[in-house]
């Protein structure tokens, strides 16, 4: 099957990425978002991307136009129904993704295939709210979409071979990396990422070293783009608690147990720079100060 169209439902900060990716890849993108608002606000920001990469001389404006013409933003799911491949990038909620599939199956058509963007939820419970879980996946995309190489493909013990290897390929003409991963918890990133973003909140807590230099340790000492802390406010602290309960759940092992600093930090509010404070506060933006435990 040639995939022509893609959907995407979400357009937040990875269903922008991943909308913008389809579009850059030649797809006939069509996302969407609960709202009018919402949707502006997705394509805005894929606007500014895209005129970023103009500035840059990376693609003409002949080429940003081209793009741009092939996305469309919308809010009712029916202007989906005709898409190859529909994407999910919703809230990490499960029922609520199960409700989303649920009533994309009642409306496409056998063939198409459907991939989640969860990076801790289980595909397999995902896609048995479905009657195609032969043509269910798992599409991982890492943020910042746009700029991050690697997609996770994830299969489960219901996928069809053929749809998980047309699903590979179909990552890798999004311009990425695709790797193949089985539905287990944290899939293959975030199975090693996690007990390293959590470990570095026990050193923390233990006194080891500071956060800044803890960051810069990982940093300067391991050429990581960003040290542990700085990460853990870019991906958030309450996504990074959810998974960690979510993979704890499934492995019970201690390397994936929440620290008491990072559950006291998610309840008081500090969930990163999303929120204006997380291991630094970010009051102001060029210049974020560290926290002192
Ligand atoms: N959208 C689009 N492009 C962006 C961007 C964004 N949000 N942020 C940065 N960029 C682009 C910049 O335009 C720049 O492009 P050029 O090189 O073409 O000029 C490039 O990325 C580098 O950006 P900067 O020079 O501003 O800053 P940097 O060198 O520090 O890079 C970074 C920024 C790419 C985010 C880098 O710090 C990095 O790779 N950090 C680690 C990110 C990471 O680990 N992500 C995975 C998180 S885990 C996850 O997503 C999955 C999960 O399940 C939790």
């Amino acid at each position: 099957m040639a995939i022509q169209k893609v959907g995407v439902v979400g357009c937040g900060l990875m269903g922008s990425g991943i909308t913008q990716v389809s579009a850059q890849a030649g797809f006939q993108t069509v996302v969407r978002e609960v709202s009018s608002e919402l949707v502006e606000k997705g394509l805005k920001g894929i606007e500014k991307n895209l005129a970023r990469l103009v500035e840059k001389g990376t693609i003409p404006e002949q080429e940003k136009d081209a793009i741009r013409s092939r996305l469309k933003g919308v809010t009712s799911l029916d202007e989906l129904k005709d898409c190859d491949v529909i994407v999910e990038a919703i809230i990490e909620k499960l029922p609520a993704k199960r409700e989303l599939f649920s009533a994309l199956d009642d409306l496409c058509p056998a063939r198409t295939i459907f991939a989640s963007n969860t990076s801790s939820l289980t595909i397999t419970e995902i896609a048995a709210a479905t009657r195609r879980p032969q043509r269910f996946v798992g599409l991982h995309f890492f943020n910042p979409v746009p700029v991050m190489k690697l997609v996770e493909v994830v299969r489960t013990i219901a996928t069809d071979p053929a749809v998980f290897e047309e699903m590979v390929n179909f990552g890798a003409k999004l311009g990425k990396t695709p790797v193949r991963a089985h539905d287990s918890g944290g899939f293959i990133v975030n199975r090693l990422l996690v007990p390293y973003l959590l470990d570095a909140i026990r050193a923390l807590e233990e006194g080891v070293g500071s956060v800044v230099d803890i960051d810069n340790s990982m940093k300067l000492g391991c050429g990581y783009p960003m040290g542990p802390f700085t990460l853990l406010d870019f991906v958030g602290l309450d996504t990074t608690l959810f998974i960690a309960q979510i993979m704890f759940e499934e492995y019970k092992e201690k390397r994936f147990a929440a620290p008491p600093l990072l559950k006291r930090m998610v309840l008081a509010g500090w969930h990163g720079k999303k929120s204006g404070r997380g291991f630094y506060d970010y009051a102001d933006p060029a210049n974020p100060k560290p926290m002192s435990v």
